[in-house]
């Protein structure tokens, strides 16, 4: 999406993708990735998550990318945490002891600043672009991301003509045709969350499936 469209989102507050509790997925699945506490964790298009919260808690340092100053703002402001702001280029940077967010286009993110991370974490990120948007995202993904790293992909599926996006419909076929060259990936689960959805049982959605995806970047 262009990045009015989520200034307005942000500007209006029509942010239905925040969630107001830790994600399941997360809970359920991050030990699995057997990370040492003080791995720093890179979450894209970061909003003002509370995940980041929890990775935070796990003892990890925490790098977010988010493009609306608003976002990143209340992100800290919500969670009672002191910040600090500067600037690096064209990104603000607001930090705090554990968490340190880049506020700015995650295109334009300089390579130093994900040289150190071991892990990453996204939720509701690649689902907010566009298919001829997707790929690209990925593969800026996989360039901040070195070698070795480990992350949690969770995404959404259903049948594409049900909807108009954002979320947008990231199936397991997509996945393993657009990642594997990047990543190895591992399905961990798959779940039909439609009954959690109200937006989606609203719009007659068949079907609604939720899906982690252990990911490794080759
Ligand atoms: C669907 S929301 C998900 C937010 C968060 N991951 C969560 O789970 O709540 C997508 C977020 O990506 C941000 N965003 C969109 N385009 C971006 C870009 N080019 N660079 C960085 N952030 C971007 C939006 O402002 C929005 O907050």
């Amino acid at each position: 999406m262009e990045p009015g469209f989520w200034h307005e989102k942000w500007q209006q507050q029509q942010i239905g993708f925040h969630q107001q509790n830790i994600n399941p997925f997360l809970i359920k699945f991050w030990s699995q990735l057997a990370l040492a506490a003080d791995t720093q964790v890179f979450v894209p298009l970061c909003g003002k998550s509370l995940d980041m919260c929890f990775l935070a808690e796990q003892g990890h340092q925490v790098i977010g990318c988010e493009l609306n100053e608003l976002a990143v703002q209340q992100f800290f402001s919500d969670n009672q945490l002191p910040v600090q702001q500067s600037k690096l280029g064209e990104h603000g940077l607001y930090q705090t002891e554990q968490i340190s967010l880049y506020q700015g286009d995650i295109f334009t993110l300089p390579i130093e600043t994900t040289k150190d991370v071991h892990a990453f974490y996204d939720r509701a990120a690649l689902i907010a672009w566009p298919e001829t948007m997707r790929a690209k995202y990925a593969k800026q993904l996989a360039k901040l991301l070195p070698q070795g790293s480990v992350g949690l992909l969770v995404t959404l599926d259903y049948p594409l003509q049900a909807l108009s996006g954002p979320p947008f419909a990231v199936s397991p076929t997509w996945v393993e045709q657009h990642l594997s060259d990047d990543f190895e990936i591992q399905l961990l689960e798959s779940q039909d969350v439609l009954a959690d959805n109200p937006r989606f049982v609203n719009k007659a959605v068949p079907w609604l499936n939720e899906a982690a995806y252990l990911l490794k970047r080759k």
